[in-house]
This record gives C-alpha cells, structure tokens and sequence, in this order.
C-alpha cells in the first residue's frame, strides 16, 4: 500500500480538487484507492455530497483507541473510497497535544491492506492532522498555484516535510509540486513556475492543472469531471499528472506517457540547483524565454475546453538559459499578450482514453 499526503499550508491552492480527481484517475486505472478526508472543515466530504457521517464511519476513527480500521464502514463511490472527516474532529484536535500523537494514523494504516493508495486531503495549515498525514505517508504532492502566496506555502510546506522526514518519518520522499488553476496569460504564471522549476527541478511535475470551469463546478453526487465532462480540459490534465504520477508511485510498472521524449526529464538533464531550508521567499525571474512564452501561450486558457491537452514540456535547458535574475520584487500582475495558438504534441490521455472506450463500448 502507498500513502500519499495532499498538502500546502496555504488555502485554496487545489489540494482538495487535486485529491479527489487523482483519487479518481488512479481509480479509473485500475487501482484500489482510499481517500481519508483529514480536513476538519470536511470540504472534500461535502464536495462529493456525503453528509456529516456517523463518528465511527469518518476520519474521528484514526484517533480512538481499540478501533481497528477494517471495522469502519467506508463511503463507496465511483472509482474510490471516502473516509470521510467529521466535525468532531475539530474537538478531537484539543486532546491531541502530545508528541505521540502524530503517530496515530500511521498505526491506523496497518489494519488496511485492500487499498493500493491512500490518499489524504489536509487542511492549509499546520495542525495534528497533517502532521499525521505526513507521518503516514511516503509521498506528497503539493498543488501549486504560481502565484506568489501559493509558492511561499509551497516552500514553507517542503520545509514541514524536510523536518517530519528528519524527525519523524524517514521513509517520506522530498514533496512533488504540481501546478493548479495555470493561466497561460498571466505573466506572473510564467515567471513563478520558472521559479519553482529552476529551484526544485524534477520534483516539479511535468503536467500542469489548468483553469477549467469544469473543475469548479462541484456536483455533490459523489462523481468527479471524468464523469460529467470526460472531454473537458479539467478531466485530462488530471487524466496527464495521474498517469505521471503513477510513474512516480510505481515505477516500471507502468509506461511512460507517450510525449517524454521531449520533456525534461526524459533527457535526464540536471537539477539547476538543489532545494534548500534556507532559502528566502520566492523571487522569481523577471525573464521568460521567447520559447518557453511560445509554448504556454499555445495553452488557450481563455477558450474553455477547446485544446488539446498539454504537459508542460519546457526543457530544463531553456530554464537554465533564461534564469537571468532573481528579482526581488513580484512581477507584474498583467496579462502576457497571447496571440500562437500553434497546439503542442498531444500528451498521454490514457485515463481519458479508457474511459472513452469503455463507454463506446457500453452504448
Ligand atoms: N483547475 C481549476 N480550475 C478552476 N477552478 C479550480 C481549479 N482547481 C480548484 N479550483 C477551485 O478553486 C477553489 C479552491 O480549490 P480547493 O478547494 O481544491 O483548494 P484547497 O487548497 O483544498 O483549499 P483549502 O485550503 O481551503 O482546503 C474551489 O472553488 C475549486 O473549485
Ligand atoms: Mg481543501
């Protein structure tokens, strides 16, 4: 079983649309998959329209003695199952104040052998909740908007993993940043994401997450864009960084997407310069490559739906190329002009595919 902890300390940065739609990918791919909502405001329990559970069917269960997890009844939805959080849990968190009890949900996760992946949605902050998330997991994916607050939770949020690591749990990887609600017009979205590539390298995925309104409408009956908008920009970015998380997860089992002979990785070229505690707020370039600019503004953000999927596939090289300062000042907030709508390779749509073919073969 893999574990694996949504996390950044600041609000609103996608991790609970992150969670449940690769919760939703991994599903569709096969995989048997646990969501457990450790959020206390229950957002991603209520964005699937399951109401306040019972307390011995939600999340209150990882924190009571002499309960044994394959006791608890889980939400079954399609593709995935919730455990999902409860109000309680907001009482709860006042009696949990001792070293010990971070350590409450890993020892949980052992009577769970049916699951292939857990995945945990945390709150923005650092709470008792997400420290045990981080103590039970080996990996953890950081949704990113590049934005500057976003950035700087993400940053703080890979110091919080460093320390758990340190202290806590040596088995946890180093975080994967994985950029949300991207918006290929705004200058500022560029020059952040060239940040975060050029300061954490390969541990910056290479999909990105759009801004889709498909994303944004919650439907609360429990499904997710792969089923009410399969075709939509929302369900095949999520479709692209499930199958390139799934090579982090499992690798060698299973195939890399088919666009990575051009990515970044694929060419094995360096780290520009390794991740450390020290450093200083975010200071992103001012510069963006004429290419690296060309290839984002191929992204039309501005016409919903109508794309061709996109992995971000800027060569690390580019980004060495054009890290010409580390400004201390934010850029400028005002649109890029977007006027190439040259389309990129199409990205691996695996997911996305299956999904098309078994419902085909269904009507
Ligand atoms: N790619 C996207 N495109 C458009 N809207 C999005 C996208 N991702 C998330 N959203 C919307 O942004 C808002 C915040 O997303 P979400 O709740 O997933 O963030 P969060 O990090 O879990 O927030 P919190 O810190 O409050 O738990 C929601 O209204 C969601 O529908
Ligand atoms: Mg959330």
């Amino acid at each position: 079983m893999i574990s694996l902890a949504v996390c950044n300390h600041k609000g609103g940065t996608g991790k609970t649309t992150t969670a449940v739609h690769l919760a939703a990918a991994l599903g569709l791919s096969g995989y048997q998959v646990l969501v457990i909502d450790l959020d206390p405001q229950g957002f991603l329990t209520r964005m699937l329209g399951v109401d306040e559970p019972p307390e011995d069917a939600s999340a209150r269960m990882l924190f009571q003695y002499d309960t044994s997890l394959d006791q608890v009844e889980m939400q079954s939805l399609p593709g995935f199952d919730l455990l999902p959080s409860s109000s309680t849990l907001t009482k709860v968190m006042r009696r949990l104040n001792k070293p010990t009890d971070v350590l409450w949900t890993r020892e949980a996760l052992d009577d769970l052998p049916e699951y292939d992946v857990v995945l945990f949605d945390t709150a923005a902050a650092v709470t008792v909740f997400s420290l045990n998330a981080l103590v039970a997991s080996r990996y953890v994916i950081v949704p990113v908007t590049p934005e500057y607050q976003p950035v700087v939770g993400a940053e703080q949020t890979h110091r919080t993993v460093a320390m758990v690591r340190d202290k806590l749990n040596p088995d946890l990887e180093a975080p994967l940043f994985l950029f949300t609600q991207v918006d290929a017009r705004k200058r500022n979205h560029h020059q952040y994401r060239h940040y975060l590539r050029k300061h954490y390298g390969d541990r910056v995925m290479e999909s990105v997450i759009r801004t889709s309104a498909s994303l944004s409408t919650s439907h609360s009956d429990g499904t997710t864009v792969f089923e009410h908008d399969p075709y939509s920009r929302g369900a095949r970015d999520y479709a692209n960084a499930a199958d390139e998380l799934l090579t982090y997860l499992f690798p060698g089992d299973v195939s890399e997407p088919e666009d990575d002979a051009g990515s970044a990785s694929a060419q094995g070229e360096p780290v520009t310069q390794s991740a450390t505690d020290e450093r200083p707020a975010p200071t992103p370039s001012t510069t963006v490559s004429s290419e690296e600019q060309r290839h984002e503004d191929s992204d039309p953000s501005s016409t919903e739906d109508q794309d061709t999927a996109t992995t971000d596939t800027s060569s690390r090289t580019e980004e060495q190329d054009t890290a010409t300062s580390d400004a201390p000042s934010r850029p400028d907030e005002q649109d890029a002009s977007s006027t190439d709508t040259s389309s990129d390779e199409p990205a691996s749509l695996s997911i996305v595919e299956a999904l098309r073919a078994a419902r085909s073969v269904g009507s």
